[in-house]
Order: C-alpha cells, then sequence, then structure tokens
C-alpha cells in the first residue's frame, strides 16, 4: 500500500488577514488550584516577594499572554470585588458555590492587576452579571480606573497602586445561559442586562471595550447580537472539546470553527439589520480540550436535579478536584494545534481569545510543590509564540486521506490540517502542519516551496503519551534544520512547524 498524501497550497499574496495579537491570552479563574497553589502561593520558596510562583511566571511568560482574563468564569457570577481589595487579613472568606470551595480572596483585583503586569498581559475583568448589581459593576470600574474623588477611586490610592490602573477590558457576565451559573436566565433578559449595563459602563468610562456572552444556540445569539450589539466590542464563544476518543478530541477545532462562521454570519445579519457600524468580533475567551465527566453531567437531566437540589457537587472540596487537573496528552496537544490554526485562518473574525486556563485547572502549566510540568498542550503554543507571524496566509489542503469520524460535517476528518502566517514586510513565514493519521506517515506536497528551513516536531511513538512529574520531557519539541525539496514526510499523529 502506498503511503497516503497531501498537497499544500500557499499563495502568499493571498492572506486571510492581520492576526490580532489578543488572540493569544491566557484565563485565569479563582478555581481549584488555578491561583493559589498555581501562580499564587506566599510562603513557597518558590515563590516571590508577592507570593507568585516563579517557575509558574517564567513558563507563562513563554508564552506571552498579550491578555488575562480574570476571576472567571463561573467564579466570577457569584464575585464581589470588595471582598478581594484591602488588607488580605480583614478580607473575608466566602462559600464559593461555583466550585464549592472556600475562597479567602486573599488573591484579589490588586494582585490580579499585579500579576498582569509582570506578565506584560492587558487585564480583562469579567463582572458579575448574576448575583452582582450594575452599582457594584460600576464602582469596579471606577476602582480601577476613576480619577475623579469618588469613594472606590479613594479605596485604590489608598492601596498599594494608588494610580489607576486603566483596565479597558470588561466581560459582561459568564455563561449566563447555563444551569449552572448562578441565577441563569433567558437571551432576552441577558441581552437587555448587557444593553444596560454596557450603556453605563461606557458613560462611566468611554475607554472600555465590552464582551458580551454568547452561546453555542444560534437563537441565544441572535438575541444578544440584536438587542446589546450596538454596546458590544465582542460576542464571547467557548469551546471545549471533550468527545472521548482520538478522533473525537481532533474534530473538536473543526466543529468550532464551523460554529465561528455561522457565528460571523449572525453578526453581519443582526449589523446590517440595526445599522450597527462598529467594529464587532468574536471573542473566544475559553477554549482548550477537556475530556472528563464534568462537561459530559452538564446535559444529563438527573444529574441537572441531583445538582440544583445540592444533593452532588457539595459539600465542600477541601482537596484539588481530579474533574479540571486531567493531564494532557499528545492528541490534545495537536487539537491545540489545529485550533491555532482556525485562529490563523479566521483574524477577521477573532480578534481576541483566552485559553481555558493557564494554570493546573486545564492548564498547559502542571504545578507541584517543588516544580513544574509543561504539558504537551503547552507546546504548540509555545511554538507559534516563537514563530507565527503577523498575517494569516491562505493555505488550501488537497488530500483523498483522512480518517473516519461520524461527527465530522464529512464523515471523517482530513489527514492533514494546515495553516500560514507571514509577516508582508520582512518575507518571513511560517508553516503549521497537523498528521490526524493515527497510523501512518504522511507525505506533504509543499508545491514549489524548496530551500533552507527550520522544522520544529512535536511527537511521540504513541498518540496518548503524556507529561508527568516523572517524565516531564516524553513529549516536546524537537527542532531540527532541513533542506526542503518540495517533499516532507510527516510522523503519523504529528505537529510539524516549518520556519522560513
Ligand atoms: O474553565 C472552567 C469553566 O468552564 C468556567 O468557569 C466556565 O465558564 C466554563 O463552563
Amino acid at each position: 500500500m502506498s503511503t497516503p498524501n497531501a498537497t499544500v497550497l500557499v499563495d502568499p499574496r493571498r492572506t486571510t488577514g492581520t492576526i490580532d495579537n489578543r488572540v493569544y491570552g491566557q484565563f485565569l479563574e479563582n478555581m481549584g488550584r488555578a491561583v493559589y497553589g498555581g501562580v499564587f502561593e506566599p510562603g513557597s520558596p518558590l515563590a516571590d516577594a508577592d507570593g507568585f510562583r516563579r517557575d509558574v511566571l517564567a513558563a507563562a511568560l513563554e508564552l506571552a499572554p498579550p491578555v488575562l482574563r480574570w476571576p472567571g468564569g463561573n467564579f466570577a457570577s457569584g464575585y464581589h470585588w470588595r471582598d478581594g481589595v484591602g488588607p488580605t487579613e480583614d478580607r473575608p472568606t466566602r462559600l464559593d458555590l461555583a466550585w464549592s470551595t472556600l475562597e479567602s480572596n486573599h488573591f484579589g483585583t490588586e494582585e490580579f492587576l499585579r500579576y498582569a503586569r509582570k506578565l506584560n498581559a492587558t487585564p480583562y475583568l469579567n463582572l458579575n452579571a448574576s448575583t452582582g448589581s450594575i452599582d457594584e459593576a460600576l464602582q469596579w470600574l471606577s476602582y480601577c480606573n476613576s480619577e475623579h474623588p469618588v469613594p472606590e477611586a479613594a479605596l485604590r490610592r489608598s492601596g498599594p497602586h494608588p494610580d489607576p490602573h486603566d483596565v479597558t477590558i470588561w466581560g459582561i457576565g459568564n455563561e449566563n445561559f447555563g444551569w449552572w451559573q448562578h441565577l441563569h436566565t433567558t437571551a432576552d433578559s441577558y441581552a437587555e442586562t448587557a444593553r444596560e449595563w454596557g450603556k453605563l459602563l461606557r458613560w462611566t468610562d468611554n475607554r472600555v471595550s465590552l464582551v458580551g456572552v454568547g452561546s453555542d444556540d444560534p437563537d441565544w445569539n441572535w438575541t444578544v447580537l440584536n438587542e446589546a450589539g450596538a454596546v458590544l466590542d465582542w460576542l464571547s464563544l467557548h469551546f471545549y472539546w471533550n468527545e472521548a476518543g482520538y478522533e473525537g478530541v481532533l474534530a473538536g477545532p473543526l466543529l468550532s470553527e464551523a460554529e465561528i462562521c455561522e457565528t460571523w454570519g449572525l453578526i453581519g445579519a443582526a449589523k446590517r439589520r440595526r445599522q450597527m457600524h462598529h467594529d464587532l468580533r468574536i471573542c473566544v475567551d475559553e477554549w482548550g480540550t477537556w475530556n472528563e465527566p464534568y462537561l459530559s453531567m452538564i446535559n444529563q437531566p438527573e444529574v441537572i436535579n441531583r445538582r440544583i437540589r445540592g444533593e452532588v457537587g457539595m459539600p465542600v472540596m477541601t482537596e484539588p478536584s481530579p474533574l479540571v487537573e486531567q493531564r494532557f496528552d499528545l492528541t490534545d496537544a495537536l487539537a491545540h494545534a489545529c485550533w491555532l490554526h482556525v485562529l490563523w485562518r479566521h483574524p477577521d473574525k477573532i480578534t481576541l481569545a483566552t485559553q481555558a486556563q493557564m494554570v493546573n485547572v486545564l492548564g498547559p502549566i502542571h504545578t507541584t510543590p517543588d516544580g513544574i510540568v509543561r504539558e504537551t498542550t503547552f507546546h504548540p503554543l509555545a511554538v507559534a509564540r516563537r514563530c507565527a507571524q503577523n498575517t494569516g496566509l491562505n493555505v488550501e489542503v488537497i488530500t483523498e486521506a483522512g480518517i473516519e469520524y461520524a461527527g465530522a460535517p464529512a464523515g471523517s476528518l482530513p489527514a492533514l490540517d494546515a495553516a500560514a502566517t507571514c509577516d508582508p514586510a520582512s518575507g518571513r513565514m511560517h508553516l503549521s502542519l497537523v498528521n490526524r493519521l493515527p497510523d501512518s506517515e504522511l507525505l506533504v506536497d509543499l508545491d514549489a516551496m524548496t530551500g533552507p528551513v527550520r522544522r520544529i516536531t512535536l511527537w511521540a511513538d504513541d498518540p496518548a503519551a503524556v507529561n508527568s512529574p516523572e517524565d516531564p520531557d516524553r513529549v516536546v519539541p524537537v527542532e531540527d534544520r532541513i533542506e526542503l525539496g518540495g517533499v516532507l514526510s510527516m510522523p503519523p499523529h504529528s505537529h510539524v512547524t516549518l520556519v522560513f
């Protein structure tokens, strides 16, 4: 049997647009060990004077997130910002109903903003549009940004950072459509909240950019876009890929891509219908693989009934939940590489994205008391941060080869997924390729691409290979220089990056 093959056509003159750097953001939630024991561990020998883990910070800086979103997620929907400002010893401990944990509030607004500064990341604060009030939201905005003689600005001035923080990205709520959210609601009611909150946030500080909650339900999105689109800069979508099995995980980004295109159509239609002429794009402020039972529980009526009666999920968790501290394997890393391809194919549609999440909870960085492990999923993003350029290129893949998967649009997934970026000024280019075939090498015809290139390969003999404290470098990128002769041979289940 001959080796399966694919052809890749890249025309440097046909671009998909300028890639907004903010698509490489990260998400941090007060949840599990993401903050406490993750980025923040005062008293640890690995922590700096501010209590931040130095090893985590150094790894996070390799990912160089331009944006950091906080405090949630579901946690945001029960969060009251005043609990987390002022002297640490005076802050109340609260029961967090999103994740059934006790929240010490030792990591609050100032700690988050200090951390964002250390990362050189633009902060993105997510408002509590569930149990929080509009006054509380406006006061948080004033606390962060105001120079007026108002009490919230005075409170900030009495703290460690008297100058305004100038936080410009604000999210109005989180997944307000879902039963798992504090006070979840209907599209009409959420849209009204988003519109009115958005209006008052802008009247308080007209430099803000606002994210509204979108969903996988087009009816929800249509209502929010029509009723609140005028005050929004982004509609947010969340993507977690949790189908079991190799093919299921790899299908995730492809299915998300279809949803992005559908939602983009709705945005265009709503803008035309409501004569909105401002920039309104998609923000994907949670994305990643999540192969664990929590997500599959979410849609089972019996489980939902038991959860809302408090019969499961309580009492307070005292240990980190294994539900959210999954380990990632090479298959997950391939899915993450394919997702980056989606960002590069649609820079006109997606201008903000934050990976869920940065540390421990579903994160590419995993901590132990003595150090960190870079998960497999760390590497595609780290490679992208080193190699990707500022402009997406139109890439065409031609192949007959693929793997069967009933959940995919055509009943199968093409063997190859590819995307490319370039910097028109310098002529630099990078091409990213994922061979989805689990057991077979793939011969990729690169048309007329020849000459010396840097090649970075992420591969292991087993697609289920993971990195662990015992074996932290089982799946790491390997770099070499090759002379490209127009055809590239890719190992099975691999991610190969070529830098021209
Ligand atoms: O990232 C974990 C959780 O997933 C977030 O809190 C929530 O927004 C989503 O359901």
